[in-house]
C-alpha cells in the first residue's frame, strides 16, 4: 500500500453464502471489530441479502456491494437484477467480472464491460475483476490476458469514473479458494503492470490514484505481507470474510 496516494480498500465477497438472519449475524459481529479502521471496509453480498446488509450497516462505516448487476436496466431476463435496482435500494457498490462469473456463468470481456458500464451510469462504484487461469500463467501470458480483460472493462470510462469508481481487483484464478496464494512479489507485479496500463490509458496521476487490490486465498496470516507490496492498495477476501475476526484481522493489516 501507499497510503500517501490511495486509501487501502478491504471488501469482502460472500459469494453464495448467508441466509438474511445469518447476514444481520455476521454483520454485527464485523461492525465493533472494524469500527476504527484507517481503510475503506466492504461487503458484497448475494441479492437476498443486501437489504439485511444494508440494515445492519446503517450508521457504520461499513459499504455494502452486490455481487454481479445485469447490463440492461430493465427486461426479459429471467433472474437477473440490474444496476437501477441496486442503485435504488442503496447498494454502493457492485462486483463485476468475477471469473467464478466468467468461468460457469458466460461472462466474456464485453458482458464485463458492459456490466461495468451500466453500473458506472446508474452510479455504482465497480471492483472490477480480472486474473489469469493457471494454464495462462504457466504460458507466460499472465501479463497479455490481465492487461486486455482490463483495457475491454475499461472502455470509455472517463478519468473521473477511474479514480472516484473504480477499483481493479487482480484475482488470478489458479488462487481462488485453493489456499494457494499469489506470493507477495507475483501479485505486486502484476498489481503494477495494471497500475502501468491505467497510466497508458489515463495519465500518471489517475495511475497514481488507481485502487488496485488482490484477492486469491488472502487471510489473516498473509495479509501483512501483501499488503505491504506498493501497488497492493487492497484485498477482495472470499472466504476468510466469512469470519470476522479473520475478516477484522486483514481490515487491520489495511489500517498500519
Ligand atoms: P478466496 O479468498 O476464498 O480465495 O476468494 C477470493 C475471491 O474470489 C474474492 O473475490
Amino acid at each position: 500500500m501507499n497510503k500517501q496516494l490511495r486509501k487501502a480498500v478491504i471488501a469482502g465477497n460472500w459469494k453464495m453464502n448467508k441466509t438474511p438472519a445469518e447476514t444481520t449475524a455476521l454483520i454485527n459481529e464485523i461492525k465493533p471489530l472494524v469500527a476504527d479502521a484507517d481503510c475503506e471496509v466492504i461487503v458484497c453480498v448475494p441479492y437476498i441479502d443486501l437489504a439485511a446488509a444494508l440494515e445492519a450497516t446503517k450508521g457504520s462505516n461499513i459499504k455494502v456491494g452486490a455481487e454481479n448487476c445485469h447490463w440492461a436496466a430493465s427486461g426479459a431476463f429471467t433472474g437477473e437484477v440490474s444496476a437501477p435496482m441496486l442503485a435504488a435500494c442503496g447498494v454502493e457498490y457492485v462486483i463485476t467480472g468475477h471469473s467464478e462469473r466468467r468461468t460457469y456463468f458466460g461472462d466474456t470481456d464485453v458482458t464485463v464491460h458492459d456490466r461495468t458500464r451500466a453500473a458506472l451510469d446508474n452510479g455504482l462504484k465497480v471492483i472490477v475483476c480480472v486474473g489469469e487461469y493457471l494454464e495462462q500463467r504457466e504460458q507466460g501470458v499472465t501479463m497479455e490476458v490481465v492487461r486486455s480483460q482490463t483495457k475491454i472493462a475499461l472502455a470509455g470510462v472517463s478519468k473521473e469514473e477511474m479514480i472516484n469508481s473504480i477499483i481493479i481487483a487482480y484475482e488470478p484464478v489458479w488462487a481462488i479458494g485453493t489456499g494457494k496464494t499469489a506470493t507477495a512479489e507475483q501479485a505486486n507485479e502484476v498489481n503494477k503492470a495494471i497500475r502501468e496500463l491505467v497510466g497508458e490509458l489515463y495519465d500518471a496521476e489517475t495511475a497514481d490514484k488507481a485502487v488496485v487490490q488482490y484477492g486469491g486465498s488472502m487471510n489473516a496470516a498473509n495479509a501483512d505481507e501483501l499488503l505491504a507490496q506498493p501497488d497492493v492498495d487492497g484485498g477482495l477476501i472470499g472466504g476468510a470474510s466469512l469470519k470476522a475476526p479473520d475478516f477484522a484481522a486483514i481490515v487491520k493489516a489495511a489500517s498500519k
